[in-house]
């Protein structure tokens, strides 16, 4: 009796966390079906349409007023919103509100770190605060729907879009998705300041061949399914993403607007979603120049029957439509059922009560706690990458200290790609933030050596050196200026630019010690700097708070965390690299001849017999997962609760965890499994769980962590989701690769 009172209520329980998802409120289908009624199908096609309010003009205000618009992107000016909303509600015949979008990326006016460097933090707490936050900020100007978290799976840091990432992980990028819509969107959309958010983009744009973005993707079914589905899946399914993207790129030939099979058998049937998937700007035009639609008719009538709601930008329905519709093109169901998505976002977000801006509320931008949980979000994205002779904390017998460097007082760039409404006058760059901190007790000299990240120009490498000469130690700001990544901003070479090395190279010279800091939005291939410096800390862009937190970590008030979400090539011709690749069958060995071993006039043979690059060895500069600490964690013990399980059950996994070095720390403990054998080739590892865990020097503390057998499944060679039952080795550690392990059986 106890036990079925228990699973009643966890039934109740899976059943409510499932509805909060996707229970269509009755009241508001009923709304939604009244409204509808009233439409004409003029009125219906203009409620498909999204417009960007960037100038806004008489012919657009004309256009709210006639209906033909049912969604405004950029327009962040709450007055401008508020006279926007009066003609669409008060001119417009039904009255209909508009729902305003913006792209809230990462932070509104308090910038956070860019997404790659908050899947650093492997934090989604700390996440999601960052992203209510966000919402918080954007609401109060009138914008109710963000185009955000992207949830592209990206394992090419030439592509300038990594820097919106959560980096190659699946399971990484499925926490952090998750945690980034239930921010924005917090516990109802129509509680002021949630947000709607948008998962996108819908599917593999990140996968662009050569990283060059807008570039075609061929990724198979199957890996879709397991690599860049998952966390689409997530944000929907378990944390009720309202909205979603389609992609700019054509995969495997298909246009992602024109995806039939993934926006209704997938998104629709398999996910039962219920919200409005809009296009990216004109990628129903660019169908065109793609020659997957003869003209843009064509193109509106392909992307209608794929299911795509809401067109941005290009006009291509408004158009069109009435005339699709009138040769049979495309049904008036279709158009119905896209028009009850929209109206219900816009129902969800109580748009009908509460269109206006309130512009007397007081401000939350920039308040004291959104400030300092930007700069605990930066301090936790921090990757340690070296630190030799433990340099790092900086002891407090360091009297001088000189800062250089072209990132060292970089307001504009320091807030990183898409921060569109970040202000560079609110940025605390590590250079002031240095100097107010810590100038009581410690000179700071600053030379910054180079204008940019990109100058050539060596003329003040004599005043740094000179600077370099009078301090104990240098700290060096090195990286790219936020203009170097993000959209359309891909590089063929991901080294740092400008004279940018060569200044390394040149302070390495005086023999006082280096710590190279690197705001980036990328991995980049420092390997020579790697060496050149005693310590690496890897800043990512670090948004607003950065300079502070950068202020704390350097002088041990706080502790680096952080871990790679990507892996660090040597070379950038050694991409794609990425931890969970399947397995090969002839992996690398330490052990094979490289470019100086070959004697000259070497007959053709297959040398070594493995993967690997004659001229790169096979390894990367720094594996996923990886990041130091200024103390130092011992892993024993690893135990599995039983070493044969059933596809039901689940696998309990144990390790101690002992902090053997002098700070109190967090440590990210990760998980891994790997299926030894499959009906296909499976990964070498995969990231299942992982956990921060704070411990004060020479604590202990026993890890525990629940491995449902069901995490184990995948889309296997009958294309179905199974756990193919055999062998498993478990891997827990600090890293991807330096793990204590166990095996264990799935019986069949
Ligand atoms: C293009 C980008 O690809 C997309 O991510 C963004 O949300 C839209 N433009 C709107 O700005």
């Amino acid at each position: 009796m106890k036990y079925s009172y228990l699973s009643l209520f966890f039934i109740l329980l899976s059943c409510f966390q499932f509805t909060t998802c996707f229970a269509q409120d009755k009241k508001i289908e009923d709304k939604v079906e009244a409204l509808l009624a009233k439409m004409t199908l003029k009125e219906k096609i203009g409620q498909m349409n999204q417009l960007n309010g960037r100038m806004p003009s008489e012919k657009l205000y004309q256009q709210i007023r006639n209906g033909e618009v049912g969604s405004i992107l950029n327009a962040e000016n709450p007055e401008l919103v508020n006279q926007l909303q009066k003609i669409a509600k008060e001119e417009s015949t039904l009255g209909i509100p508009l729902v305003i979008a913006r792209d809230v990326i990462h932070g509104f006016k308090t910038i956070f770190p860019i997404p790659l460097g908050q899947a650093a933090s492997f934090d989604p707490e700390i996440v999601e605060i960052g992203s209510q936050i966000a919402a918080r900020e954007a609401y109060e100007k009138g914008i109710r729907w963000t185009f955000a978290p992207m949830m592209d799976i990206a394992r090419d840091s030439r592509w300038g879009r990594i820097a919106e990432s959560f980096g190659e992980d699946t399971y990484l990028s499925e926490i952090m998705a998750v945690a980034m819509v239930k921010g924005f969107q917090g516990k109802d959309l129509s509680n002021p300041a949630s947000i709607a958010a948008c998962a996108k983009h819908f599917i593999a744009y990140g996968a662009a061949e050569g990283g060059r973005d807008y570039n075609l993707t061929n990724i198979t079914q199957r890996q879709l399914r397991n690599f860049y589905l998952p966390p689409f899946e997530k944000a929907i399914r378990e944390a009720g993403c309202a909205t979603l993207m389609t992609s700019f790129n054509a995969n495997d030939g298909i246009p992602a607007s024109g995806n039939e099979f993934l926006l209704r058998t997938v998104l629709r049937k398999e996910w039962g979603f219920d919200g409005v998937v809009v296009t990216d700007y004109n990628s129903i035009r660019d169908m065109v120049r793609i020659g997957f639609s003869e003209d843009n008719k064509d193109a509106a009538m392909k992307a209608a029957n794929a299911g795509v709601d809401m067109e941005m930008a290009s006009g291509t329905y408004l158009q069109n439509m009435e005339a699709l519709i009138a040769e049979g093109k495309v049904e008036q169901k279709t158009i119905d059922d896209a028009v009850r998505n929209i109206l219900r976002l816009k129902y969800r977000l109580g748009l009908f009560e509460n269109p206006y801006v309130n512009l007397k509320v007081k401000s939350s931008i920039y308040s004291e706690n959104h400030l300092q949980a930007a700069k605990k979000a930066a301090e936790e994205s921090f990757v340690l990458l070296k630190n030799k002779n433990n340099l790092l904390p900086l002891k407090n017998t360091i009297k001088t200290i000189a800062i250089i460097g072209p990132m060292a007082d970089a307001s504009h760039d320091q807030m990183g790609t898409w921060a569109f409404d970040g202000e560079k006058g609110m940025t605390q760059t590590p250079l002031k933030a240095l100097q107010k901190q810590y100038g009581k007790d410690v000179k700071f000299i600053y030379e910054q050596g180079l204008a940019f990240s990109r100058d050539n120009n060596k003329t003040n490498f004599s005043k740094a050196i000179e600077v370099a000469k009078q301090a104990d130690v240098v700290l060096l700001f090195l990286g790219e200026e936020a203009i170097l990544s993000g959209e359309a901003h891909s590089l063929a070479e991901i080294n740092l630019k400008g004279a940018q090395s060569q200044l390394l190279e040149e302070l390495s010279k005086t023999r006082k010690p280096v710590v190279t800091m690197i705001m980036a939005g990328r991995a980049l291939t420092i390997e020579k700097e790697t060496a050149l410096s005693d310590a690496v800390l890897y800043l990512w862009h670090p948004g607003t708070m950065g300079g502070p937190a950068v202020a704390d970590i350097l002088f041990g008030k706080a502790v680096p965390s952080g871990k790679l979400p990507i892996t660090f090539p040597k070379y950038a011709g050694q991409i794609p690299v990425y931890y969970n690749h399947d397995k090969i069958g002839r992996p690398a060995k330490k052990t094979e001849i490289l470019l100086n071993d070959i004697p000259l006039e070497a007959k053709q043979s297959s040398l070594g017999t493995t993967s690997y690059y004659l001229d790169a060895a096979f390894d990367n500069l720094f594996d996923f997962g990886y990041g130091l600490s200024y103390t130092t964690f011992e892993y024993s013990n690893l135990s599995l609760s039983t070493d044969v399980l059933s596809k039901s059950d689940i696998l309990t996994v144990t390790v101690d965890l002992k902090n053997t070095g002098k700070f109190q720390a967090n440590e990210v403990v990760q998980l891994y499994t790997s299926d030894l054998v499959g009906s296909i080739a499976r990964p070498i590892k995969e990231l299942k769980d992982f956990r921060r865990i704070n411990l004060k020097p020479g604590e202990s503390k026993k890890v525990a962590f629940k491995l449902p057998v069901s995490k184990l499944a995948f889309w296997n060679i009958n294309n179905i989701q199974t756990v193919e039952p055999g062998k498993f080795t478990l891997m827990v550690g600090g890293n991807s690769y330096d793990v204590l392990q166990k095996d264990f059986t799935v019986a069949p």
